[in-house]
């Protein structure tokens, strides 16, 4: 931190600043922990469900049987988009990147909702459960509208299988329901990540919930946050094979291009988000047969740790969650857009959270301008 003249902190990007308390998630950066209020993130990756998750991060604990059926019943109350939203999904996505199209919908549907001008904590609650049960159909539309199919609409109330269902016209296989539930889990909630951040200020001025999701989507969409699962998948397919990853990679930090899906600004070790999936990843690439991209993947974490291992550099979650999409069927465009039909929950969970003792957020900058005063010249006398 730098002390500047009008004796304020600064840190860059607002590294290492603490600009709220939370009990929902803990990120311990050093050991390589992720915790949802309490529980190791492993543990529940292995034995609980995308819904029981977020109930766990918004309400504080988790579920009981009927706790779980009154959440879910609310969730898929009204979990369908209606037609006019499918036709503006068709229309961005001849046009722009998904993630625009995400961004569009989350609008659109606050723009719809008359609630949306109500400020109160269960006004708010109502508007994030509501948004959150439509999330898999609006990411499955554009998903479908993206490739010119019709959209489908599914009666199952899984999140996840309702998903995939809507995504691709067939029930998923038990095992791909697992891995896809396993990635949600990981990326449903992350510290105050730039996104949940987003989410967080846009909140803070008692703005309403679409209107938070909206500003986290924009921010999730850009190469150093969620867009860069996108982007770590393309670079594999152009390193194409493990006996290129030394070379390439070596010309590209000579170009100082930051490696997609690597580094952290707060985990100095191995991403234990990454771990997992890598897992699934290898396992998903043996049975669909891309088993040189795995290939090439590990060679690259090779190579990155050899180079920078000793600077903190590991991959994160963006670097193996491409694969495991791509196994699974979906068009690398659509990375961000998953990262997003998870993360939902913590946005929604964090926002919620912060309201209930809401401060605006109003950092300040370090003027370094002219201090003046200067004289103003009229256009005509300006040389
Ligand atoms: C996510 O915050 C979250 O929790 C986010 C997230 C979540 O769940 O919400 O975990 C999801 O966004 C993961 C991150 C996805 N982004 C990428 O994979 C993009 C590539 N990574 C980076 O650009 C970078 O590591 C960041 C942006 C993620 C974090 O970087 P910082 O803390 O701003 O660090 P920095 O850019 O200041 O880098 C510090 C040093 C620099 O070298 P020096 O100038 O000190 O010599 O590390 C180097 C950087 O050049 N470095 C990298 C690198 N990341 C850092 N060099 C090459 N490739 C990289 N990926």
């Amino acid at each position: 931190m730098i002390t500047g003249s009008q004796n304020t902190d600064y840190a860059r990007g607002l590294e290492g600043v603490v600009a709220a308390e939370t009990r929902i998630g803990f990120v311990d950066g050093i050991n390589g922990r992720l915790v949802y209020r309490g529980y190791n993130i492993e543990e529940l990756a292995e034995s609980s469900t995308f819904e029981e998750v977020s109930y766990l991060l918004l309400y504080g604990k988790l579920p009981t049987k009927s706790e779980f059926t009154n959440f879910t019943s609310k969730l898929n109350a009204d979990n369908q988009i209606n037609d006019q939203l499918f036709k503006i999904l068709q229309e961005c996505t001849k046009s722009s990147h998904p993630m625009s199209a995400l961004r569009t919908a989350v609008s659109y549907l606050g723009a719809m909702d008359k609630n949306s001008n109500k400020f109160d904590l269960a006004a708010q609650e109502a508007m994030g459960l509501k948004l959150m049960g439509k999330f898999p159909s609006i990411v499955a539309a554009i998903n479908r509208a993206q490739q010119g199919k019709p959209i489908i609409r599914s009666t199952e109330p899984n999140y996840t299988a309702r998903f995939l269902e809507e995504s691709f016209g067939k029930k998923p296989t038990e095992f791909e329901t697992k891995v896809f539930r396993t990635a949600l889990i990981l990326h449903a909630d992350h510290g105050m990540n730039a996104s949940t951040f987003a989410s967080m200020v846009t909140i803070s001025t008692l703005s309403d919930m679409y209107s938070a999701v909206t500003s986290a989507i924009a921010s999730l969409k850009g190469p150093l946050h969620g867009g860069a699962n996108e982007q770590a998948l393309d670079m594999l397919e152009r390193i194409g094979t493990p006996k290129n990853a030394d070379k390439v990679i070596a010309e590209m930090l000579e170009k100082k291009e930051k490696i997609m899906g690597f580094g952290h600004r707060v985990y100095k070790v191995y991403d234990p988000r990454a771990k997992i999936l890598k897992g699934y990843a290898k396992k998903l690439a043996e049975d669909k047969g891309h088993t040189e991209l795995f290939e090439t993947a590990e060679e690259v974490e090779k190579v990155m740790i050899n180079k920078l291992g000793t600077k903190g550099i590991f991959p994160n979650v963006d670097f193996y969650s491409g694969i495991v999409y791509k196994s699974l069927g979906f068009d690398p465009t659509l990375f961000t857009p998953i990262f997003a039909l998870s993360r939902i929950s913590g946005w929604f969970a964090r926002s919620f959270e912060y309201l209930h003792d809401n401060r605006l957020f109003r950092p300040r900058s370090m003027y370094k301008g002219e201090v003046g005063p200067l004289k103003y010249i009229p256009i005509a006398d300006r040389r």
